[in-house]
């Protein structure tokens, strides 16, 4: 039996993936989030960001290099033990993809299905606990009161939070969040950003968030991480990161 201790967090060490096309989009990646903490991706557009969230949550699979995730190695995982091993990553992103017409509730017990992959096709429908606990996850992002509005009807700063308490009713150790607030006002951007660095704390998550916001990154991370051409450019707490540094990452290459 591995040891699942959240002390883990997340690890990626070497990473390297070249697309088919020839395109090498990550070269010799290495970076760590600790549980509790909540880390920020910056970079310019097509420097890498979403192609390394998608290698971390296993949709893509890397050319060399390694994921850990609670301790736990996801390369080679296949099948059975790589769906279980994914169940620990949980993945936010620019739109919150709700099933509009249903419930606010049951879009977050929806993200209990993944745990629960048997009784669903069995059943059809999810134990009444977890339809409970939607309620606890909806607490957690401050919209209890909403749970039986229709997701249809949600502003953009609420849906991007019910999606958040989807992500928790998977119970993942780390969250992957690609631009999480890239659709939202700067004051719903601030809560979500808020929010995140809160759960972070209070429930031992591993943030991983990519923005494109500098402001909201030095406000909220723990550490900033630059990418600039498919490598890390930095990693640091933002008081020890100088805005030139942060300025160069987006400076275009010399033609
Ligand atoms: N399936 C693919 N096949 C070939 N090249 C790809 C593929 N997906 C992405 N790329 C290329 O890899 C590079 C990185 O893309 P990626 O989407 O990871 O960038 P990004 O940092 O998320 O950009 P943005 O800020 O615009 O979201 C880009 O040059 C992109 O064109
Ligand atoms: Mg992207």
């Amino acid at each position: 039996m591995l040891t699942q201790s959240k002390v883990g967090g997340l690890a990626v060490s070497g990473l390297e993936v070249r697309y088919p096309n020839g395109k090498q989009a990550l070269s010799g990646i290495d970076l760590t989030v600790k549980p509790g903490e909540l880390v920020v991706i910056l970079g310019g557009n097509g420097c890498g960001k979403t192609t390394l969230m998608r290698c971390i949550s296993r949709t893509l699979a890397p050319t060399a290099g390694k994921v850990t995730v609670g301790g736990r190695d996801l390369t080679g995982l296949e099948g059975e033990a790589l769906r279980q091993a994914r169940l620990d990553l949980a993945m936010i992103s620019q739109h919150a993809s709700l099933v509009k017409r249903r419930s606010v509730r049951a879009n977050v017990a929806a993200g209990a299905l993944g745990r629960y992959a048997d009784w669903w096709s069995f059943l059809g429908r999810l134990p009444s606990a977890e339809l409970a606990a939607a309620h606890g996850y909806l607490a957690e992002v401050g919209l209890a009161e909403l749970a039986e509005q229709r997701a249809g009807t949600l502003s953009g700063g609420q849906a991007q939070r019910v999606a958040i308490a989807r992500a928790l009713a998977q119970q993942p150790r780390v969250l992957l969040a690609d631009e999480p607030v890239a659709s939202l006002d700067p004051e719903a951007a601030e809560e979500i950003m808020s929010l995140l660095k809160r759960l972070a704390r209070t429930d031992n998550l591993a943030v991983l968030c990519v923005l494109h916001q500098v402001d909201l990154a030095y406000g909220h991370a723990d550490r900033l991480i630059g990418i600039r051409a498919g490598r890390v450019a930095f990693d640091l707490p933002g008081d020890e990161l100088p805005r030139d540094a942060v300025r160069d990452l987006y400076l275009r290459e010399a033609a």
